[in-house]
């Protein structure tokens, strides 16, 4: 039987990998710009982490996670997402005595068991920054900027940054209450699933995507969680707002934007792009000063955001975006002799920093033409028998179809000067 790669897997090879590349280059050079060191947590954790750190109630914890038990017995999960991981690491380590504020970032899989489709992937990749100890509003703000800052470089347009708050624990029963009340006046247009989550988790229920469901949202009298925020979380909201305004991002309130996961409070906002279709977010994030508290340890304000590398990619791609041309010369050997004059070159090449391709399946120079030309690869160096007499090498550039013979100095400062200008 053919062994396939798993149903919502996939392999990055060929061209992909360039943009992949691309986007981790920008993505850890703003993220060193702005402040942010590197973490790598470990892609399993134990169960418990996420089903405290992200909520019992949440799809991510009832429906999606990958979780088996070790030989050991124990239930171990591969992480769905990395903020809980990043906490559990901060408190572990204790950073809270020694160094309260830290401002991390990460890059890596994560695992949903999802119905795969375009840019829903089971195993997919995230990149994520998150600032702990920070209480101030002004940290929400540099997290976005950041995001924003990231995605504008990519050259990523059509981007609409929705915000809300969700309250903290003073403010946030109040809203649930009233939704409950309001969302059971409704309870005949609400799907099975919302009518059950109506009584555990009501917040839950504004992540439905269900039409009919969606148009209860949509109804003028459905209260809005802005009308219940308590001064400290208006004032919170407020001073993100003007922040915003001053750095000159654009963003709208969305009073139904909750987020998929439980632990936020305060801040929620998310990044969209219409022009994906049914999986618009590039990312999302907010303020999550309760988590650190709701898996055991002190109270640690934070705050972070994380964004989908796949549906990144696929934007990328769409916009064709402009593969950097990778200067690469090919060598090709016409005989036994060519081929040890080639291999002496190549640590030259390797010295000058000029990336080469040394094949050794034939002699034939019509094979090696071919070969460099699928390869994408314009200048072909040659060595045979003729080359040898002039004591140098030929350089045939494959788009001009012109070919020199020359010294080895000679073409150490073309190949130089061809790269610069690649
Ligand atoms: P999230 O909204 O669940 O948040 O995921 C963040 C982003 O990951 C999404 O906006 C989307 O781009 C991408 N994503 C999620 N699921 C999939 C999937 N199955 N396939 C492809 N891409 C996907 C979090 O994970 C939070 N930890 C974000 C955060 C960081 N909040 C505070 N700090």
């Amino acid at each position: 039987m053919e062994i396939k790669a798993p149903r919502g897997t996939r392999d990055i090879l060929g061209e992909e990998v360039a943009l992949w590349q691309h986007l981790e280059e920008v993505v850890r050079r703003n993220a060193h710009l702005f402040g942010y060191e590197e973490i790598r947590t470990p892609v399993f954790e134990h169960t418990e982490l996420f089903a405290r750190g992200v909520g019992e109630e949440t799809d991510i914890v009832q429906k999606e996670m990958y979780t088996f038990t070790d030989k050991g017995g124990r239930s171990i999960t591969l992480r769905p997402e990395g903020t809980a991981p990043v906490v559990r690491a901060y408190l572990e380590h204790g950073f809270f005595v020694r160094d309260p504020r830290v401002r991390w970032y990460y890059l890596g899989p994560m695992f949903r068991y999802e119905r795969p489709q375009a840019g829903r992937m089971r195993q997919f990749h995230q990149f994520g920054f998150e600032a702990l100890g920070f209480q101030d509003p002004a940290c929400d703000a540099e997290i976005i900027l950041l995001a924003w800052t990231i995605y504008r470089e990519l050259g990523l347009s059509d981007l609409s940054l929705e915000l809300n708050s969700i309250g903290c624990p003073l403010c946030k029963p109040h809203y649930v209450r009233r939704l409950r009340e309001y969302l059971e006046s409704r309870k005949d247009a609400l799907c099975e699933n919302c009518k059950r989550r109506l009584v555990e988790n009501p917040l839950r229920v504004l992540d439905c995507k269900n039409e009919t469901c969606q148009a209860v949202f949509r109804e003028a009298s459905f209260p809005s969680i802005q009308d219940f925020l308590c001064t400290e979380c208006r004032r919170h909201e407020e001073r993100l707002f003007s922040l915003l305004k001053r750095l000159g991002i654009p963003f709208v309130v969305n009073p139904r934007l909750v987020r998929g996961l439980d632990y936020y409070t305060r801040t929620v906002f998310e990044v969209k792009v219409h022009t994906l279709g049914a999986q618009d977010a590039i990312g999302g994030g907010g303020r999550y000063d309760g988590l650190a508290r709701a898996l055991g340890g002190p109270e640690v304000p934070g705050v972070g955001f994380a964004a989908g590398m796949e549906r990144i990619v696929l934007l990328l791609e769409r916009s064709g975006f402009p593969r950097k041309g990778t200067f690469r010369v090919y060598l090709a050997p016409q005989d036994e002799e060519g081929e040890k004059d080639l291999l002496a070159l190549s640590q030259v090449l390797h010295e000058a920093g000029i990336p080469f391709c040394l094949d050794f399946a034939s002699k034939n120079l019509r094979y090696h033409l071919k070969r460099a030309q699928k390869m994408g690869v314009r200048f072909v160096v040659i060595a045979g028998e003729e080359e040898r007499k002039n004591e140098g090498f030929s350089l045939k550039d494959l788009v001009s179809g012109e070919q020199m013979l020359l010294s080895r100095e000679e073409l150490l400062g073309r190949l130089r000067k061809e790269r610069e200008t690649c």
